[in-house]
């Protein structure tokens, strides 16, 4: 029954030494962003290769026109939900270090969350192709595209993991990291399909982690390496493990 999954979830976190979340786009769901695979997926709908590094390189004005409808035109209204809002308030109360994140849309540093490691890069930021300055989205002007660098007048590209681009050293080397060190791992809303980010768990468990997994349905996760399995809602399970921990 979930409840008592809930309530197995919930202790193993209040009894965990270092807790860790590891999140992909189901989390977001609920705050109206599609994932990427399944029934409403992104992918069902659209060609991943204006994605693709090259193909960016090649032609930036299709690649930008694509990227501005799906995601800057959506994601700017976008708020945390109660599953990225209940993270933020354990890591303030100390149940939860950290957050390693696959999702762009920036969503747990909205909720306030301190500690979040984005794999996958941000949307939020925008990086010269030329001369590697950075900016925030809110210097860019969308309107023109593709954006161009204010210094040497490259081309901007959102700071995204793109297609045959490699996950940001950083942001990869602390999330193996903190996987090593957690012992209790919480994973929310992932297919677990794109490496290396789908190893991260995996890492955690070999390293003695309880894992605790939450989802709408099973993942490649939940009969290997999952211990408490709870098929539900991101919001309704975070509300839930919440309202245990007293946040
Ligand atoms: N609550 C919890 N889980 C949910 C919810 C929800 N409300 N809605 C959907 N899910 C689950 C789905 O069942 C699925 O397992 O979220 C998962 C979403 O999977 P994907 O769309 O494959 O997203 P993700 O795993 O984050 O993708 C990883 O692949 O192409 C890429 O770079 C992209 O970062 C992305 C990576």
């Amino acid at each position: 029954m979930n409840s008592d999954k809930i309530k197995e979830a919930a202790q193993l976190i209040r009894k965990a030494k270092y807790a860790v979340a590891f999140t992909g786009a189901g989390i977001s769901v609920e705050s109206g962003i599609p994932p990427f695979r399944g029934e409403n997926g992104l992918w069902n709908t659209t060609d991943p290769i204006f994605l693709e590094i090259d193909f960016f390189n090649k032609k930036p004005f299709q690649s930008w026109q694509k990227i501005k409808d799906i995601f800057y035109d959506k994601l700017g209204d976008a708020k945390p939900n109660m599953a990225h809002l209940t993270l933020a308030k354990m890591e303030k109360r100390s149940f939860l270090e950290t957050i390693i994140t696959q999702n762009i849309d920036h969503l747990h540093q909205a909720a306030g969350s301190k500690n979040v490691y984005e794999l996958h890069g941000t949307y939020k930021q925008l990086v010269c192709t030329e001369c590697s300055t950075e900016y925030d989205l809110s210097f860019a002007d969308l309107n023109y595209l593709p954006p161009t660098c204010y210094i040497c007048k490259g081309i901007l590209k959102p700071d995204i993991v793109f297609f045959n681009e490699p996950i940001p050293h950083f942001a990869k080397k602390r999330s193996f990291e903190e996987a090593e060190k957690a012992d209790v791992f919480i994973i929310i809303g992932t297919n677990a399909e794109v490496l290396p980010a789908a190893r991260i768990p995996e890492v955690a468990k070999e390293h003695g982690a309880k894992i605790i997994e939450i989802n709408i349905q099973p993942s490649h996760y939940t009969n290997t390496i999952t211990d408490v399995f709870l098929e539900m809602k991101a919001t309704e399970a975070m509300a839930e493990i919440g309202k245990l921990l007293y946040l």
